[in-house]
């Protein structure tokens, strides 16, 4: 396992390109089992999530290749319906698969999912769903076996706009039978995406980015070649980290629409923000001032995979700062580690009151998830003095050729074998 080894104090700049969005092309993936033509997608991250995500589908009998950034799927060969779990376990978005393996042969059997350990993270919406279009299901021993005649199209609820529930349901109602309405979709960009992906390939999918999606059942899909859009995190993260050490960045290949809530934060911490066309510019040239309150909430609210990043910026402005993260239970297990480095934090509850410190300082630190990883990988080239930030392999699931952007931009930065 590898750890990062950081010397902090240098500020950031140059350019840095964005890559495309891991919660874009992880559906995608999986939506490339509903067609027999030859899908190819475009600039794809170089990210465990991904090598896992191809894995399973070649565990599905798909013909996978991943050639300079583009990934080439061919399922027309797809013979089995099983994901094993050792790769369901590596891997939160494998459980996207359901719907599009259910579609294909109408039985679907596949390991719990894992991912980060941020919360309970339940399947339940995504099983209800499948429920309401037909499917029987039966969980036990670890794994959730699925069945069915045939899909039917149906009115699904959702008790809270579940990005992954949204996206599950989109994919086994595009070749359903009829008409399914999803009601308080989740309204993130990436499902906007996943819906622009399934018509370009001939399905009939129109609401979302809206609480309601509407799919009409299509018989047969066609193949092509797509380019999702940016990842808005890994953009969040960079201006972050900028804002955090000092200095003047420009994004390439951003939408900043994207980002409004994180933009309209990084303003009141006093960073100068410029957009234009498809980039993003930050300056930060003075200690930030603190922000009152940041509440995560699904989109277009401030976003809960951008929160670990924010709290750690709280941790050295001038004056106070209340985070409030209400979409996952544990996702503050960064938090003792940064308080290694100096950070004066107090988690109660949902909240995180922080005390701003004139500069953090270097100290051996876990990453325990990926956005929080991220977290301590910023305030180490915030800090001063060395830290080293050990499994790192969570970082790797999300973002691609982390530390050589943050070297281009003047981080010190190096990645060392344990
Ligand atoms: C997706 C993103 C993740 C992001 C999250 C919230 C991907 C691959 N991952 O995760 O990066 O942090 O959206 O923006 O796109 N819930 C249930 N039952 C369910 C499903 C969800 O109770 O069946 C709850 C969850 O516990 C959580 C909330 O709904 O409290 C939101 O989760 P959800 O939107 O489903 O997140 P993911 O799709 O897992």
């Amino acid at each position: 396992m590898d750890k990062y080894i950081v010397n902090g104090g240098n500020g950031l700049y140059g350019t840095v390109n964005i890559q495309t969005a891991k919660n874009s092309v992880l559906p995608i993936l999986a939506a490339s089992v509903l067609t027999d033509e030859k899908i190819v997608i475009r600039n794809v991250p170089a990210i465990s999530d991904v090598h896992n995500m191809i894995k399973i589908l070649g565990c599905l009998g798909c013909r996978c290749t991943y050639i300079d950034r583009d990934v080439e799927i061919d399922a027309s060969c797809s013979d089995c319906c099983e994901i094993p779990s050792v790769l369901a376990r590596e891997l939160r978005s494998s459980v996207f698969l359901l719907g599009s393996v259910i579609s294909r042969f109408r039985k679907a059997k596949i390991a719990y999912p894992g991912g980060c350990d941020i919360g309970l993270r339940p399947v339940d919406l995504h099983l209800n769903g499948l429920k309401r279009l037909g499917v029987r299901i039966t969980e036990s021993n670890g794994y959730i076996s699925c069945e069915c005649e045939q899909l039917t199209g149906n009115e699904i609820m959702l008790d809270c706009p579940s990005v992954g529930a949204t996206e599950n349901i989109m994919l086994a109602a595009v070749k359903a039978e009829g008409t399914t309405v999803i009601k308080n979709a989740a309204r993130e960009p990436e499902i906007e995406d996943l819906q622009k992906f399934l018509n370009y390939i001939g399905a009939k999918v129109s609401g979302a980015g809206t609480g309601t999606v509407v799919i009409h059942g299509v018989n047969k899909l066609g193949g092509g070649e797509f380019l999702p859009i940016c990842d808005r995190i890994e953009a969040g993260t960079f201006l972050i980290g900028a804002a955090m050490c000092g200095g003047e960045i420009q994004l390439n290949g951003v939408n900043a629409e994207l980002l409004s809530s994180l933009l309209h934060k990084l303003r009141e911490n006093g960073c100068k923000i410029r957009v234009k066309d498809d980039k993003i510019m930050l300056r930060s040239d003075r200690r930030p001032y603190s922000v009152k309150s940041i509440e995560t909430q699904p989109y277009p609210g401030f976003p809960t995979d951008l929160q670990a990043q924010m709290t750690a910026l709280c941790c050295v402005c001038r004056g106070n700062s209340i985070v409030t993260e209400n979409l996952f239970e544990t996702r503050y297990k960064y938090v003792p580690e940064l308080k290694k480095m100096g950070a004066d934090i107090t988690v109660i509850d949902r909240n995180a009151f922080v005390h701003g410190v004139e500069k953090l300082k270097g100290a051996e630190v876990i990453a325990h998830d990926l956005r929080g990883g991220a977290a301590l990988v910023i305030a180490a080239l915030a800090a001063e003095g060395r830290s080293e930030i050990f499994d790192i392999s969570h970082i790797d699931r999300g973002y691609s050729d982390f530390e050589y952007k943050l070297r281009a931009l003047g981080g010190d930065i190096v990645r060392v074998a344990v």
